[in-house]
């Protein structure tokens, strides 16, 4: 029997779990990335086609990288983080189908005829691995600081070789442009007296209803 998770638990990932801005000089390991991946992996998506593909910039170098593509507001909260990770979604996601949904054959002919679904089967379910990202990284003692505002085309371009031709790279889905972001998220350990009030939320009533 599933067990409704303690208060502090729920506390940590949810109620308390506050978006940061400002982080403690406490570098993130490459093992605690791992075992993120390795949580938020589970996360449930269409057709099980994981099209979410992460990139986690954790060295200087990298994050200068990013800097031409980040909104100004952006900046120095992401140079600052110690680790920003680009969630991004393969448009050729499909072509794992016959690996991670083997017990329907067809499913990846599907997708490759119907570019439309993939681009809105991709952008749909990389979001929500990111919110499962969010989630993981809560539940390992993380903060998250997640961002829309930046130039989507210079990142693709930057790290997903957009438009050019791209031999050597070692991740297989970097070649070929067809790898494209969706949102930023900065990691790391938030410094917490430099948050901003917690801003409300809508009521149940506001959000939802029951029919
Ligand atoms: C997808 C997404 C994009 C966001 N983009 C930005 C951004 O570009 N810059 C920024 O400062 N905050 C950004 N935010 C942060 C939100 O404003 C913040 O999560 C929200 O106000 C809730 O704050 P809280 O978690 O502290 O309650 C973004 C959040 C999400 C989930």
């Amino acid at each position: 029997m599933r067990k409704t998770l303690e208060d502090e638990a729920l506390n940590q990932i949810f109620r308390d779990a506050r978006t940061h801005s400002g982080w403690l000089d406490k570098p993130v390991s490459d093992e605690l990335l791992q075992q993120l991946y390795d949580l938020l992996k589970w996360g449930p998506t269409s057709a099980n086609g994981s099209p979410a593909r992460f990139v986690f910039l954790r060295t200087k170098e990298a994050k200068e990288r990013l800097r031409p593509a980040l909104a100004p507001g952006n900046v120095e909260k992401t140079m600052t983080a110690p680790v920003t990770a680009i969630i991004a979604y393969d448009l050729l996601f499909f072509e794992k189908l016959p690996k991670l949904f083997p017990h329907s054959p067809g499913m990846r002919d599907i997708f490759a005829q119907n570019p439309q679904l993939v681009e809105e089967t991709a952008r749909r379910n990389s979001s929500l691995q990111g919110a499962y990202l969010i989630i993981a990284a809560r539940a390992l003692g993380l903060d998250c600081g997640p961002m829309s505002g930046f130039d989507n085309a210079k990142v693709d371009e930057e790290f997903f070789a957009a438009g050019k031709d791209c031999e050597g790279y070692e991740q297989e889905f970097f070649p070929a442009g067809h790898v494209k972001s969706n949102f930023l998220c900065n990691l790391g350990y938030g410094d917490e007296p430099k948050l901003f009030p917690r801003a409300p939320r809508l009521s149940f009533k506001e959000a939802a209803t029951l029919l």
